[in-house]
């Protein structure tokens, strides 16, 4: 972190009155020390965040396959040219032994494009909230964003299941589309802070391994409908050199086209050494990822792409990325298409996976349309909370 430290060091120190109220052992908030190896003594704190992470996930859905691990922690402090990050921790004091960390805060910093931008994650140790641990996280970082001159704050809150319809703590974004309980406590927490709900996402899960031959029957009925004038290339941990600018230019599309709602986001800039760069990270973060492509043969171009990506040493579930089509080659099945032939290689990887788990927009019916026609179903989503950092109260 830069000049923000010693800010939040002092104010670190004092800690709020209503920790005392609450009768607990005391806590503190530090900026997070970097370790560039998780060998490394200083890596308690990125062990630390993972161990809050993991907590949190399970409190709310039961299983931590959400949770980001130490080592992407790691990864991501090490690797900030695209989005820089600054890392505040909560910790209790342990004379024997590292701090033990009860509570994180993380702002990402977009640098390449989105530079207006700031994203806030809070998350405290479920036995340790409503002492005003998240309130003192939260507010340095919200005072870094201002300070590096950012004008819109954003924050995600992940949820196992929508609120049942007609509840009266249902809270809808504008578009209508979707719905969070406003008594979910990232959500009460947000909306106390001034960030107001923009945008509801939907999780889905696909239960592995697909009935059989129903991958291979969606691939025929989209292999027919697309025509002899597509064909795909899957590729394993690698996209070739001669496609590389083709496959950033539908990275940047998907940046475009991806409907958010009333998020304020800019179209990101993709091109080969930022798709290099993402790739890089995802071997140094233990990941392994298959990606097919539609190529349109006649011109040489590639229309579509889908990728999924998984931790290697963990077999249980693999993460759905990037789908995207590009406008002109839209209406001929490519989206079914290269994710019917991606999930067969994906079945020949990795048999033993159970689950995939994907993120859309509840907005994004095209795309909701073929997940749910490949049988993904509900399993919760994300609550997408914005406010305009000048509108925000300073507490
Ligand atoms: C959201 C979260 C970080 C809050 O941490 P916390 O340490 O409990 O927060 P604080 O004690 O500072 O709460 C500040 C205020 O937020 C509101 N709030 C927080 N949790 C709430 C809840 N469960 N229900 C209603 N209001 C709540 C209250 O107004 C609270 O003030 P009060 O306790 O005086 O009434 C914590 O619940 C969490 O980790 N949730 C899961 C992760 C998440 O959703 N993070 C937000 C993503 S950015």
């Amino acid at each position: 972190m830069a000049r923000g430290d010693a800010q939040v060091q002092r104010e670190a120190m004092t800690s709020p009155a209503r920790q005392a109220e609450a009768g607990t052992r005391t806590w503190r908030v530090i900026p997070a020390p970097h370790a560039t190896s998780l060998d490394e003594a200083d890596a308690w704190a990125y062990r630390g965040i993972a161990e809050v992470e993991s907590a949190a996930a399970i409190e709310e859905f039961g299983d931590d396959d959400i949770a980001p691990r130490a080592i992407d922690v790691l990864v991501g402090m090490n690797h900030q040219d695209y989005i820089r990050r600054e890392r505040l921790v909560a910790v209790v004091a342990d004379p024997d032994r590292a701090p033990r960390v009860v509570g994180h805060g993380v702002l990402f910093l977009p640098m390449a494009d989105n530079r207006h931008r700031a994203d806030v994650r809070v998350v405290v140790s479920p036995k340790h909230r409503r002492r005003g641990i998240g309130t003192a996280l939260y507010e340095p970082l919200r005072r870094r964003a201002q300070e590096e001159g950012r004008t819109t704050l954003l924050g995600d809150v992940d949820f196992a299941a929508e609120p049942d319809a007609g509840a009266p703590d249902a809270l809808r974004p504008p578009s209508g589309n979707g719905s969070v309980s406003a008594a979910l406590p990232g959500v009460a927490f947000a909306r106390r802070a001034g960030l107001d709900l923009e945008l509801v996402g939907r999780r889905s899960v696909l239960d592995l391994p697909l009935p059989d031959g129903a991958a291979e029957r969606f691939e025929a009925e989209a292999r027919g409908a697309a025509g002899e004038a597509y064909r795909t290339h899957t590729w394993v941990d690698e996209i070739p050199d001669a496609w590389i600018d083709q496959y950033a230019a539908l990275e940047e599309r998907l940046s475009m086209d991806e409907p958010n709602g009333g998020l304020d986001l800019e179209p990101e800039h993709w091109d080969a050494t930022r798709t290099r760069e993402v790739l890089a990270r995802i071997a140094e973060r233990g990941q392994g990822f298959v990606v097919t492509v539609a190529e349109h043969v006649p011109t040489g171009e590639l229309a579509g792409m889908t990728q999924l990506v998984y931790v290697r040493d963990r077999l249980a579930f693999t993460d759905q990325e990037s789908t995207v089509v590009l406008p002109a080659h839209r209406g001929h099945r490519l989206g079914m298409l290269v994710k019917a032939v991606n999930l067969q290689a994906h079945a020949r990887l990795r048999p033993a996976t159970r689950r995939i788990y994907t993120w859309n927009n509840e907005d994004n019916a095209h795309m909701l349309a073929i997940n749910v026609a490949l049988g993904f179903r509900p399993a919760g989503g994300s609550a997408e909370m914005q406010a305009k950092l000048a509108d925000l109260p300073a507490r």
